[in-house]
């Protein structure tokens, strides 16, 4: 059969021939997801009656549903009940680790090493796949320049081209070489479109964007994950031009399909479909048949299209040929996840003891945490600390079980993360530990209950915070050396997790100066969901190691960076901002016809309370030791259209560890036909220098790097100067510049 939307593909015999056996109830019977409940639900509704529906052919696949007796149950009702024994495709939400959770998303993100998250892609993927999950809901690659919106803990923060990056990786380490494999997963990434603009950072807000900021801004990691071949899409919750994502054609059918190739299934978010009638686009029907007809093929728990579509046929609203592609391309990835050769073969009881949460998996998790670390700050080089100090650890984070694992981690447990002060046991035996909690995360009970939703987050203690502070004081005064571990709480960050204030919560600052005030060394364990506003602790003479929520292993990691074993190399992938009042504040913006300059000048863009500039720039994050750069060349002065230029710098290690850098390239584009933005990424590489060593790192910018979409949408290189930027962050100033003929 051609395809009615986008260019013909091959098809798969075995699925046409099904396809032929099929009633126009079965074939809308595929399109139709469903979760049983029992696990996290993200919407008010979870679905009924799941065993006969799906003994009705009313089912295409379940999320859910875990562990291979499970989910054998419920293939086997699929398989031995219907009439065409069509199995089950099963999802799920494997958003950082399966079992064996690891850093959030923007705490992995910061590792800025490729091959590192495909690793971790792949851990996920052989442990979710052992327990009978062949379809991932991941990754997302929403890019994001407002820290308020609670996701931007799910995502790799504001940049096109790293999120670009690190969404073929995702990708890559998901699905792997061969997809009917019983170790590799169908990716799905989300969520289409643009869903990190939410209006006012509140989520599922209005988005409304331009196009040159689309196609240049948000849509590049989308497009990598399609480029790398991902298996499904799903769309978001927010509109469009004014159409929400799940009934926008020119989204899914005119960009996803025609422009970029996509040959996958879309499926929709949580009742996003239903969503559009509160969206004021019509009634069930009405909105069932435009996601329909705009290419969406699978609908996520509304049952719009179970009830509607068989209707709509009959009305005419919809043709049986535009239901019969949408279930192609749903039988597709089944065929493509070997379903139909066998509707058990991720069902092997033997695996999930001998794959999931291994020794060797715990060990990559604790890699990946000390990767995502990023030091903002040393003073007095308070760290690294020493294993035999006298340490008071302090903090309403420093000993939470609860909060360890971070946002999204459905599949996780949390009873088996190693907290900070286990971390330091471990780590440091013979260093003298003694533990407050200190402060409670909030002390407003309201707050407590919002964030509590999915169990005990934020507990706010039967003591009174002046007992818990003098606790705490008392034994800061008596040591060392104070680590005081403190920010948000897991579901501070996350799905419907928006904040006005992202500073640290009050409770905690109260504690953090008194802290500071004993004139003790103060070392700061930041934990959070997104960049917070620190400006006051900035200020303070302490050291900042930002950790966000780093998964199962936690506390080793954080201990293993802490006490030197690991030399922190992590680079922030999100700006962090001075207060909410700068948002949306990201390295690439525009420069403005009235650029401020450095000392405050009237009529320059600027404000009269705070700097342009952030807190901490993108790309940033210090080490224990510290590289020079010099000697910055390029490999020509003039390159034609089509060529690549090579950049190469010196790095040298010239401080007391050994590290990790993040080499980083920025470029400008000095005059094109719309405005340029100040500096855009276009190259990094994690390089390992011991002390005292040097080295040359070159990366090549290719053709594709001087491109953007112009005011026509077209993908083009004009000729003119640019400069290139090369250093540890996003304002390093080693500079030289080429022309494009
Ligand atoms: C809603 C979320 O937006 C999405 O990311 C997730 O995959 C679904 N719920 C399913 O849990």
């Amino acid at each position: 059969m051609g395809s009615l939307f986008g260019q013909s593909k091959k098809t798969i015999p075995q699925v046409e021939q099904l396809l032929d056996k099929m009633t126009l109830e079965e074939k809308i019977g595929q399109l139709n997801l469903l979760t049983p409940g029992g696990g996290i639900a993200t919407g008010a509704v979870v679905s009924k009656n799941v065993e006969s529906k799906i003994k009705a052919g009313q089912v295409g696949g379940l999320f859910g549903v875990a562990g291979p007796e499970k989910v054998r149950l419920a293939q086997e009702i699929a398989v031995n009940h219907t009439r065409l024994k069509i199995p089950l495709l099963i999802g799920s939400d494997v958003i950082h680790g399966y079992k064996t959770t690891y850093p959030i998303p923007l705490g992995l993100s910061s590792s800025w090493d490729m091959d590192l998250i495909e690793e971790a892609a792949r851990m996920a993927a052989t442990e979710a796949t052992a327990d009978g999950i062949m379809w991932n809901f991941s990754p997302m690659v929403d890019v994001t320049r407002d820290p308020r919106w609670g996701r931007i803990a799910e995502g790799a923060g504001e940049d096109p081209y790293l999120g670009a990056a690190i969404a073929q990786s995702m990708v890559k380490g998901y699905q792997g070489q061969d997809l009917s494999a019983p170790n590799t997963m169908l990716a799905c990434v989300k969520h289409m479109a643009l869903y990190g603009a939410s209006e006012a950072g509140r989520d599922y807000h209005s988005v409304d964007m331009s196009k040159i900021k689309m196609f240049n801004q948000y849509l590049p990691p989308y497009k990598a994950a399609v480029d790398a071949g991902v298996a499904s899409v799903m769309t978001s919750f927010n509109d469009i031009d004014g159409v929400p994502a799940s009934g926008n054609k020119w989204l899914l059918t005119t960009l996803l399909r025609r422009q970029w190739g996509f040959d996958g299934f879309v499926v929709s978010d949580y009742t996003s479909v239903n969503e559009m009638v509160d969206h004021g686009l019509g009634n069930l029907q009405d909105v069932s048949k435009l996601a329909l007809k705009a290419g969406l093929d699978m609908d996520m728990v509304g049952e719009g299209f179970l009830t509607t579509l068989q209707k709509s046929v009959e009305e005419g609203k919809i043709t049986e040929a535009e239901i019969t592609q949408a279930c192609q391309r749903v039988l597709e990835a089944k065929y493509k996840a070997g379903l139909f050769d066998d509707p058990y073969r991720y069902l092997d009881s033997k695996r999930p003891e001998k794959e999931i949460l291994t020794a060797e998996n715990r060990a990559l998790a604790r890699k990946l945490a000390t990767r995502s670390f990023v030091l903002l700050k040393n003073h007095y080089e308070i760290l690294p600390l020493q294993k035999e100090a006298k340490i008071a650890l302090i903090g309403p984070l420093a000993d939470s079980r609860n909060n360890m694992l971070g946002t999204w981690a459905p599949t996780g447990n949390p009873d088996l993360a190693v907290t900070i002060l286990e971390g330091f046991k471990n780590v440091a035996p013979y260093a003298s530990i003694q533990y407050a909690k200190g402060a409670n995360i909030s002390d407003n009970a309201d707050f407590a209950k919002k964030v509590n939703v999915f169990g005990p987050r934020i507990q706010v203690d039967e003591r009174s915070p002046e007992s818990m502070l003098k606790e705490a004081l008392d034994i800061a005064n008596n040591a060392d050396v104070v680590v005081a571990v403190l920010g948000e709480a897991t579901e501070m960050s996350g799905e419907a997790a928006s904040r006005t204030d992202i500073s640290i919560p009050k409770s905690q600052k109260k504690l953090i100066n008194a802290l500071v005030a004993t004139g003790k060394p103060v070392a700061i364990i930041l934990m959070s969901g997104r960049p917070l506003t620190i400006s006051e602790e900035l200020e303070m003479p302490v050291a900042l190691l930002q950790v966000w929520h780093p998964g199962i292993e936690a506390g080793n990691a954080i201990a293993d960076v802490v006490f030197g074993d690991y030399n922190p190399s992590g680079k922030l992938t999100a700006t962090w901002p001075r207060n909410v009042g700068q948002i949306p504040i990201y390295h690439s913006s525009k420069i403005t016809g009235r650029p401020a300059p450095e000392k405050f000048e009237k009529f320059t863009s600027n404000y009269l309370d705070v700097p342009n500039t952030p807190l901490f720039p993108f790309g940033f994050g210090l080490s224990y030791t510290a590289f020079e750069y010099s000697d910055l060349k390029l490999s020509k002065k003039e390159i034609a259209q089509g060529e690549s230029i090579e950049v190469s710098v010196t790095i040298k290690n010239t401080g007391n560890f050994h590290g990790e850098e993040v080499v980083q390239l920025y470029l400008k584009d000095l005059v094109r036909s719309i405005t340029p933005p100040n500096r855009q990424l276009k190259g990094f590489k994690k390089v390992f220098l011991k002390k005292g060593e040097q080295k040359t790192v070159t990366l090549t910018l290719v053709p594709n790097d001087l491109k953007f979409y112009n005011s026509t949408s077209e993908f083009v290189a004009e000729p003119g100067e640019f400069e290139v930027y090369l250093g540890t962050d996003s304002n390093c100033t080693l500079k030289k510049c080429f022309t494009l003929k």
